[in-house]
């Protein structure tokens, strides 16, 4: 049903990613669901984290604006916000915010405000903009987007380098993953995609996921999208969250923390090689 709902949604709105001379980034890996409560903010945040203990210079941006928790699950009280750019207060630069705990900078939205779905497309290109001009700054830019497939995710998703699309074996999960990746295909955004298992209970369980989708990608689809990696299930990440401290800062050697890390190396990897590909289809 919400699948279904997606789909039909989604099918209206080509406006920002259809073109091809939209800019994209060189350093940019968004960080995707079809459906929420999946580990995508506690992913991004711990990704970020891990990117960081390689010695990168990164920025979490928290594209999650209805729901925006990356303040929440690090117990930040942001004095300046996503809203303020969004409102012409600030510019994107201004709202830069340095987590010293975990060695990155944020750029935080806020729990509970009108969400960046609601922004003109106009004003949705304008932040595009700023955040390709401000990713200059950084080794690689993370963005925590909203679960599904709505405007706001096909634009941030299209301009990405790469886009880490985060599943847990739940069959709806499963489903609504795979929706995203059709109606990004359709909107021209798939090829970039790679995914990510959460919460497996067990390394084969979680290739097992993995395989089921891309199996279904391939029969109906055509598209191969590779495996980022796994996280396990890890009773560490609850505890975490609840104490507001990031993941490699509290318990560095559980098993989702390895894991983590995994998918770091793999994934700023991936986003080079696709930033190389970029630079010379640029050249023509
Ligand atoms: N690998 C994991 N092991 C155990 N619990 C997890 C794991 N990943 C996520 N969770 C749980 O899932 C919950 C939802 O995570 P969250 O990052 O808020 O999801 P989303 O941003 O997708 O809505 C967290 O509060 C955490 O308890
Ligand atoms: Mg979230």
């Amino acid at each position: 049903m919400a699948t279904d709902t997606k789909i039909a949604q989604s099918s209206t709105a080509t406006d920002l990613t259809g073109g091809s001379s939209f800019p994209r980034g060189k350093n940019i890996i968004a960080v995707a669901s079809g459906k929420g409560g999946v580990g995508k903010t506690f992913f991004s945040i711990s990704l970020t984290q891990a990117l960081t203990r390689m010695g990168k210079k990164v920025l979490l941006f928290d594209g999650d604006l209805g729901l925006a928790n990356v303040d929440v699950q690090l117990g930040l009280m942001p004095k300046r916000d996503l809203n303020d750019v969004i409102r012409g207060r600030l510019s994107l630069d201004k709202v830069v915010q340095r987590y010293e705990d975990g060695g990155f900078d944020i750029i935080a939205g806020r729990s509970g405000q009108a969400s960046l779905s609601a922004l003109p497309s106009q004003r949705l290109a304008m932040l595009r903009d700023q955040l390709i001009e401000l990713s200059d700054a950084y080794d690689v830019v993370v963005i925590d987007l909203g679960a599904g497939v709505d405007r706001t995710v096909r634009m941030f998703s299209a301009f990405a380098t790469r886009t880490l699309l985060v599943s847990t074996d739940e069959p709806t999960s499963l489903t609504d993953a795979y929706a995203f990746i059709k109606l990004g295909s359709a909107a021209g955004m798939s090829k970039n995609v790679s995914i990510v298992v959460n919460m497996a209970s067990s390394k084969t369980e979680g290739e097992k996921t993995y395989k089921t989708l891309l199996k279904a990608c391939e029969n109906f689809l055509r598209l191969s999208p590779p495996l980022a990696g796994m996280i396990r299930q890890d009773p560490k990440v609850k505890e975490t969250i609840r104490h507001q401290t990031p993941l490699l800062t509290r318990s560095p050697n559980c098993d989702a923390a390895g894991d983590i890390e995994k998918i770091a190396e793999n994934a700023y990897q991936e986003m080079l090689e696709e930033a190389k590909m970029l630079a010379k289809a640029a050249r023509g």
